[in-house]
């Protein structure tokens, strides 16, 4: 089978709509998170909100910025869209940043530091704070993965300059991401509203992705037979519009891939997608995560040349997905993704420049760490069928 043509995951990679989510409750009961910083803007993905942090940093193509040697093509390319140098620093084998490298690396030219809280575990920053404080760089933290937490008894995302958060990683939306700051107003940043094609493809995206998994009990059979309805008028419209092109234009960000669209830049995220994260009760969805992510810890932690990547959940984590280690990768990575098993391996293709000699840590994550996902809408039928699976496969 070809590697990029894996059948799609039986059970969902990503939050879905449904009650775990949304809650009529007011979430008074509230969990410390970026959210809670003082400025905030909401974009339509994280790196659209990282390259208009870079932007208020002023960085230039006389800059440098420091990023993680560990890493995906959205951290880099805002950087690089700004033709700034982009160096890489190493990340210890908990993933957090080796401060060592970074004393290093830091030079007359270095402007901005990206700091990433991998898999929702978050960074004591005390550190990285003074280097930047003494050497007169922006700290960017990079929460993509960790909407919840907090830093040095701070909420996430408030202890830098700027911060950055993925909404689409933890809430059921199609577009969305977040630009915060608890010492820079924001308010001069000026974003358009979406498109009407797009703010509707946004919401009925959304609802689509909640019935293919069979979500929103008996309404959601009256919503699929609008919907094919819909499809259908959709379709008509698409072959007679002269710029259809333009009704379907989607950001790459909310199809999984990992470019930036300058288009999508400067763009307000959906009015349904800051609804619902408006509406979503932050308690339960860390709760059911955290129960999920301890499930799976205590089913996948021992097998068999398996390994977790993190010994503990620590108090005050909220877990993006369950990162597990394993000794023969290859050996399982695409038998899983044929079997249907919703799994993600973050950095599996690092930036050219990411060798072994330079970087064998970072090479090594991004080669061994397979992510289950542990978002609050598993049900306990997928949650068994997952383990099942990746517990027969291991030992087969
Ligand atoms: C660590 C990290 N930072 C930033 C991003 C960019 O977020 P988005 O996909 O919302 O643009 C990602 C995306 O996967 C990420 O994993």
């Amino acid at each position: 089978m070809d590697i990029d043509n894996f059948p799609p995951p039986c059970i969902p990679l990503s939050p879905i709509l449904g009650d775990e989510s949304i809650s009529s409750i007011d979430h008074q009961v509230t969990i410390p998170s970026i959210n809670d910083a003082t400025y905030k803007l909401e974009t339509t993905s994280g790196r659209a909100a990282l390259s208009i942090a870079l932007e208020k940093c002023n960085v230039t193509n006389q800059h440098e910025v420091l990023v993680p040697s560990y890493h995906c093509e959205s951290m880099i390319s805002p950087a690089l869209r700004l033709n700034a140098k982009v160096i890489f620093y190493n990340v210890n084998n908990d993933t957090s940043p080796d401060i060592a490298d970074i004393k290093r690396k830091i030079t007359a030219k270095s402007k901005a530091i990206i700091v990433t809280h991998f898999f929702g575990f978050t960074e004591d920053l005390t550190e990285i704070k003074d280097l930047c404080d003494e050497n007169n760089m922006f700290l960017i933290e990079d929460c993509a993965h960790a909407f919840f937490g907090e830093v040095n008894n701070k909420p996430v995302g408030t202890t830098g300059d700027y911060a950055i958060a993925s909404t689409m990683k933890f809430f059921p939306v199609f577009d969305g991401g977040i630009l915060a700051s608890d010492k820079h107003d924001l308010s001069n940043v000026l974003l358009q509203k979406p498109s009407k094609s797009f703010q509707l493809k946004s919401a009925i995206n959304s609802v689509e992705k909640a019935l293919s998994y069979k979500r929103l009990g008996h309404g959601g059979q009256i919503l699929k037979v609008l919907l094919s309805i819909k499809n259908w008028l959709w379709n008509l419209i698409k072959n007679s519009h002269p710029n259809s092109q333009n009704l379907t234009n989607v950001p790459g960000s909310s199809e999984g891939g990992f470019h930036l669209d300058e288009n999508w830049i400067n763009v307000k995220s959906t009015i349904f997608s800051s609804r619902i994260i408006k509406r979503a009760n932050f308690s339960v969805i860390s709760e059911k995560r955290r129960t999920n992510y301890q499930l799976l810890h205590e089913a996948l932690s021992t097998l068999p040349t398996c390994e977790p990547l993190f010994k503990k959940l620590p108090k005050n984590v909220t877990p993006l997905v369950y990162p597990l280690k394993f000794h023969n990768p290859e050996r399982y990575f695409e038998t899983l993704k044929e079997k249907g098993v919703p799994i993600w391996r973050f950095g599996e293709y690092l930036d050219n420049s990411i060798t072994e000699d330079e970087f064998p840590i970072s090479c090594e994550l991004s080669r061994t760490i397979f992510q289950f996902p542990c978002h609050q809408s598993l049900t306990q039928q997928e949650l068994d069928w997952m383990i099942t699976t990746i517990k027969d496969t291991v030992k087969a």
